[in-house]
């Protein structure tokens, strides 16, 4: 634990999923999850949730496998761009600067250490709804679709990772975020880590990969408000056939309700209630987990499926994804 909180990074503003069925899986996203379009750019389509401040926050790209690209973190301001791109450098895992897209201003590319790409900036244009489609409330970014899930926003991303032991170094020296709680496995190293950038208990997770594959996706997580929008969530992609892969239930590990369902293109896709704790205290005392405990189930008892712990995007194999393969 640093003896200074960082608060370089504000919060995980977005991210680019890839799929083989790109026009399913904007349908899903727009029909189901209740997001917007905003913008298309050749294969890629920039989708918005109604109450992000910024232009987007998914960009679906059409792609030849599955999985998650860039994934896009806003700074706290032009001096925490600076001490971010300068510890991201001095770690060697920078790609260097790109023009921004669909309302971002110039972005810093790098990687973590098992190699998802990520993009940090600062400057923002803020989402103007439309004439004719502005909210009640001017401290409102968009009025509430009232379709599908209508989840709120994007809430946190789950990697799997080759090497999580060496993505306990990068996440908070790298880029200055703190670890909430923990799995660890009995010879003490850790399989999955929570870490928060903000207030909100968790932003990045980080979960072993059985394969040993680097750049995998174990989840993209939404928030909507309350427990009873899972429910109906669940009720709305049961009726449009979507696949529902476990949920919903309330985790053990930050106590998040959750619902998880695949997109068309095989993405996993978390629903959870935005009820999901904040971490106020400066000096958290990280939680640890063990294997038993984890082996008693989610916090209700629900054991966990085989197939959370063996699908990722893009697929490795056939057997690797095949439910009942469990670790
Ligand atoms: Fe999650």
């Amino acid at each position: 634990m640093s003896p200074q909180r960082c608060r370089d990074i504000a919060h995980v503003s977005a991210v680019e999923l890839r799929t083989q069925v790109p026009a399913e899986t904007v349908d899903f996203f727009v029909r189901l999850m209740g997001l917007s379009e905003v913008a298309r750019d050749g294969s890629r389509t920039y989708l918005r949730t109604w109450d992000d401040y910024e232009r987007f926050t998914v960009c679906v790209v059409g792609a030849a496998d599955s999985g998650i690209g860039r994934t896009w973190l806003r700074a706290a301001g032009p001096e925490a761009l600076d001490r971010r791109v300068r510890a991201i450098e001095d770690a060697g895992l920078g790609l260097g600067w790109a023009d921004g897209e669909e309302g971002i201003g110039p972005t810093y590319r790098f990687t973590d250490t098992d190699g998802h790409e990520f993009g940090i900036y600062w400057e923002s244009d803020w989402y103007e709804a439309p004439e004719g489609q502005r909210p009640a409330l001017k401290n409102q970014a968009a009025p509430f679709p009232g379709r599908g899930a209508s989840v709120r926003r994007l809430d946190h991303v789950n990697y799997l990772a080759a090497d999580v032991p060496a993505v306990t170094a990068f996440l908070p020296g790298v880029l200055g975020a703190e670890l909430t709680e923990q799995i660890v496995m009995d010879d003490g190293v850790p399989s999955a880590v929570w870490y928060h950038v903000g207030d909100k208990s968790y932003d990045l997770v980080y979960t072993s990969d059985w394969t040993g594959s680097t750049g995998r996706l174990h989840h993209v997580a939404f928030a909507a408000d309350q427990r009873e929008d899972i429910l109906r969530a669940a009720d709305v992609m049961l009726e449009a056939g979507i696949h529902i892969e476990t949920g919903p239930h309330k985790h053990a590990i930050q106590q998040t309700f959750f619902l998880y369902v695949y997109e068309p293109g095989g993405n996993r896709i978390e629903l959870c209630n935005a009820g999901a704790r904040l971490v106020l205290a400066p000096d958290w005392r990280p939680i640890s987990w063990s294997r038993a405990e984890r082996a008693r189930g989610q916090a209700w008892g629900l054991k966990t499926i085989d197939s959370f712990h063996t699908h990722g995007t893009p697929p490795v194999d056939a057997a690797a994804d095949a439910p009942g393969t469990a670790r």
